[in-house]
């Protein structure tokens, strides 16, 4: 429309490394979702930052398809939003090589996710894991976004995309845009149920720790019940409180009620009441999302046309940004 003012491009992906954790929703999947009327939202399944880690390859397919398929049952609408998987674009792959020779060995060697992951798989440090953020600022500088909704763990990574895409224009020019990343204020940074001083993780040891959306309700409500919290019985939000204080966070995250009220609400109850309404209300939440799960994956085939469809127009959007860049720096195109 013609006085209609130009939405901002949002951009944000999400490795499919397992099925889409309640961290991996009421984290990032959940802002997603909300962000789908006010901007124009490129998401993505970054498939190709998974195998910086050993993968099982039918194991891997599966999790392709199936955190697709969950993904759009928690709300991302086709019609609206550009959903697609990484390594069908053959651009990312592309840029990410060419990024790569405008970043410098040192900046890479002090991101912290490289030093943390390189300490836990000590046998298979690849080069594809030192460059992992390379790739990811290329998923971003391809679609010109203006804005990056990320967790907190991945800001540094936000901050060497700028790096890289200052760099490369004042070198050749305006190519890319600098994006803005920012952590969503509403997005819950959902804790372990098992040890909740540590994120919400599917690699988490221990299998009560971590809650999938797609879980049954029996077993939501078996992880809930068996959270850890402390010994005080006393339902509130405080410093050190951090098994409580995750309960709370999911809570308000699913039912819109306040700390405040949270705490009137369980006022003389105990912690075993407060764990059983907190999976209950997951169930709650959960549940249309699981309706909606079940009825997506009995057509496979419509799947399909979703992420084809939108591969295709994705490689159209990137493919210009890589012309433009590699014409900058000389190749002949
Ligand atoms: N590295 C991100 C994560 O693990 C996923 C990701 C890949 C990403 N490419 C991205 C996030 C681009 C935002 C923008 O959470």
């Amino acid at each position: 429309m013609e006085n209609e003012k130009k939405k901002e491009i949002v951009f944000s992906a999400i490795q499919p490394s397992g099925t889409i954790t309640l961290g991996n929703y009421l984290g990032a999947v959940r802002n997603w979702v909300k962000m789908q009327d006010e901007y124009s939202c490129i998401y993505a399944l970054a498939d190709l930052h998974t195998i910086t880690v050993r993968q099982e390859p039918a194991q891997m397919r599966k999790n392709i398809i199936d955190a697709y398929a969950s993904i759009m049952a928690c709300g991302i609408d086709v019609e609206k939003s550009l959903f697609f998987i990484q390594s069908h674009v053959k651009s990312h792959a592309e840029m990410a090589w060419i990024l790569n020779c405008y970043t410098q060995f040192g900046e890479l060697s002090r991101m912290t996710q490289f030093k943390d992951k390189s300490a836990k798989h000590a046998d298979n440090i690849n080069a594809g894991l030192f460059t992992y953020p390379v790739l990811m600022a290329g998923d971003i500088l391809l679609y010109q976004a203006d804005k990056v909704p990320v967790g907190a763990d991945q800001k540094q990574h936000i901050e060497i995309t700028c790096d890289i895409a200052r760099r490369f224009n004042g070198l050749y020019g305006n190519v890319f845009k600098i994006p803005e990343g920012f952590i969503p204020k509403n997005g819950a940074r959902v804790m372990s149920l098992q040890d909740p001083t540590r994120k919400m993780s599917k690699s988490d040891e221990n299998a009560n720790g971590c809650v999938h959306i797609l879980d049954t309700p029996e077993t939501i409500m078996r992880k809930f019940k068996r959270a850890i919290t402390d010994s005080e019985a006393h339902v509130h939000y405080a410093e050190g409180k951090d098994g409580i204080n995750n309960l709370m966070s999911i809570y308000s995250a699913v039912t819109g009620l306040s700390y405040e009220q949270i705490e009137k609400d369980f006022e003389g109850k105990g912690y075993g009441d407060f764990k059983t309404a907190v999976g209950e209300a997951v169930v709650e939440h959960l549940r249309p999302i699981q309706e909606r799960y079940n009825q997506l994956v009995k057509d496979k085939g419509y799947i399909e046309e979703c992420y084809r469809k939108a591969d295709e127009i994705a490689l159209k959007i990137s493919s210009r940004t890589v012309n433009k860049a590699m014409k900058k720096i000389g190749f002949v195109i």
